[in-house]
């Protein structure tokens, strides 16, 4: 067995069982481009300050690139009594260049090391998920440009409400998406910070030049205080975080596009490509991908509760505890990525059923509230142009009509100031021409948020 990185002061052999719930090589082994990185970075500072030779370095380096590629190749096997990545590099670099590998430790801890590796990670895939919601924010604005005057029942509280362009109900999920990047790019900005040089928690004893790493590694700041350094997970918290709000709204999403590929709504149809059939129900075609979402929505916002439990009430500065940080964290990004790639793919191949949605707007009285303000602008108070409307309601609903089949002689025996005019006032299309309130549902405003979505993507 090779001795342990640490094992100066061990006399006797670590359990096996132990070595089992100590590795965390099988979760950590993604960071090793990180890991390389960062030590590469490590070495040349400490050559630059003199702490070991240029030639040492040299040496170093050459053997941590052979490493790189050794792993790539998958010619490095991964065994828990090595760990995690840290140890099986060092261990990879000690094969390759002998004696020297011992130095690369100098002025490091793997405390301020996995900070370091999860911090490079996490900016890159914050970087490649903000990507992925450009991407999704595009196929919406899409999808509404080109659906622009499709007209759909809104609802509050599922229940027919007020007519919508469905352009315009696409559209909220645009702004969400926006939120969601927003919250990503600040998110970004608190991991972007160097944490090397704190070493195990109080600092080091050599001249090391922390500036000098961080140009070299593309970080915007360094951390302040080193206990804090190697202690701070908050970076991981916002970024479940802030993925957990973006799941929350994929799965409203997702919600919606269920109910409306069901039979009782039939406003949409998902293509062949994104829903799946029954083994045993021939008839059947599911929305799987908006049901898979909508599930995975549980796992990431379980993630959330993992690292903030995991987190609550830990002493300063680096527990053991915190190792377990980073599946929560992969897993979060790794079903974020997919969530929000599937949905890029799948919106452009949703059909959108006009004829339907346009059925369903002339029935339910969403024009109840417009035959209200009809009388309002007659001179009618609200309130009591509201208790008339309601009671029309009541007479449509005994006689078995909606609102616009009711006769004018009808409407008179409920208010002299109703005419002809109402008939065309109570029409969907000139109930969505006055909405024109700013972030109203007029086909104006929503070409307007669509250009301007357009001009933000660019
Ligand atoms: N594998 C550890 C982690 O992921 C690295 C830091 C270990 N530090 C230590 N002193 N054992 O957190």
């Amino acid at each position: 067995m090779s001795e342990k990185l640490w094992g100066g002061r061990f006399s006797e052999k670590t359990d096996k069982l132990v070595e089992k719930i100590n590795a965390s090589i099988h979760v950590d082994k993604r960071l090793y481009s990180k890991d390389i990185k960062g030590s590469i970075a490590h070495v040349k500072m400490l050559a630059h300050e003199s702490i070991i030779t240029e030639d040492e370095a040299a040496t170093i380096v050459k053997g941590l690139l052979k490493v790189h590629a050794q792993i790539e190749n998958g010619e490095i096997e991964y065994s828990d009594e090595l760990e995690d990545i840290h140890m099986h590099v060092e261990d990879a670099l000690g094969k390759i260049t002998g004696e020297v590998a011992k130095k690369l430790h100098t002025a490091r801890s793997r405390n301020d090391q996995i900070a370091l590796d999860v911090r490079m990670y996490l900016k890159d895939e914050i970087n490649n998920i903000i990507d992925l919601i450009i991407g999704l924010q595009k196929t919406i604005a899409q999808k509404a440009h080109d659906n622009i005057d499709v007209v759909m029942p809104g609802y509050t509280h599922l229940q027919r409400a007020q007519p919508l362009l469905f352009s315009h109900h696409l559209m909220a999920y645009y702004e969400m998406l926006k939120r969601d990047k927003q919250r990503f790019e600040d998110c970004f900005k608190r991991t972007d910070v160097m944490p090397l040089g704190a070493a195990a928690l109080a600092g080091t004893t050599y001249s090391v030049n922390r500036e000098f790493v961080k140009e070299l590694l593309d970080f915007s700041r360094i951390s302040e205080n080193s206990i804090d350094a190697v202690s701070d997970r908050d970076f991981v918290v916002e970024f479940i975080s802030s993925a957990s709000i973006a799941m929350l709204h994929l799965s409203r999403f997702s919600e919606e596009l269920i109910l409306w590929s069901s039979s009782e709504f039939g406003f949409i149809t998902i293509s062949d490509a994104f829903t799946t059939g029954s083994s045993i129900m021939p008839q059947k075609k599911n929305p799987d991908v908006a049901e898979l979402v909508r599930g995975k929505t549980g796992r990431v916002v379980g993630n959330l509760m993992a690292i903030i439990t995991l987190l609550k009430s830990l002493p300063l500065a680096y527990n053991k505890d915190m190792q377990e940080d980073k599946e929560p964290l992969f897993d979060t990004v790794d079903t974020l990525k997919i969530c929000l790639d599937v949905y890029s793919r799948m919106i452009p191949n949703i059909k959108i059923n006009k004829e339907k949605m346009l059925e369903s707007c002339s029935k339910g009285f969403m024009n109840a509230t417009d035959l209200a303000d009809y009388l309002t602008v007659k001179g009618v108070p609200f309130r009591e142009s509201h208790s008339l409307s309601g009671k029309l309601v009541v007479y449509a609903l005994e006689n078995k009509k909606e609102l616009q089949d009711l006769s004018l002689k009808e409407f008179k025996k409920f208010s002299y100031l109703i005419e002809d005019d109402l008939f065309e006032y109570l029409t969907i299309e000139s109930m969505i021409k006055r909405r024109k309130s700013y972030g109203g549902t007029c086909y104006d405003n929503v070409k307007n948020a669509i250009t301007n979505a357009f001009d933000e993507l660019k």
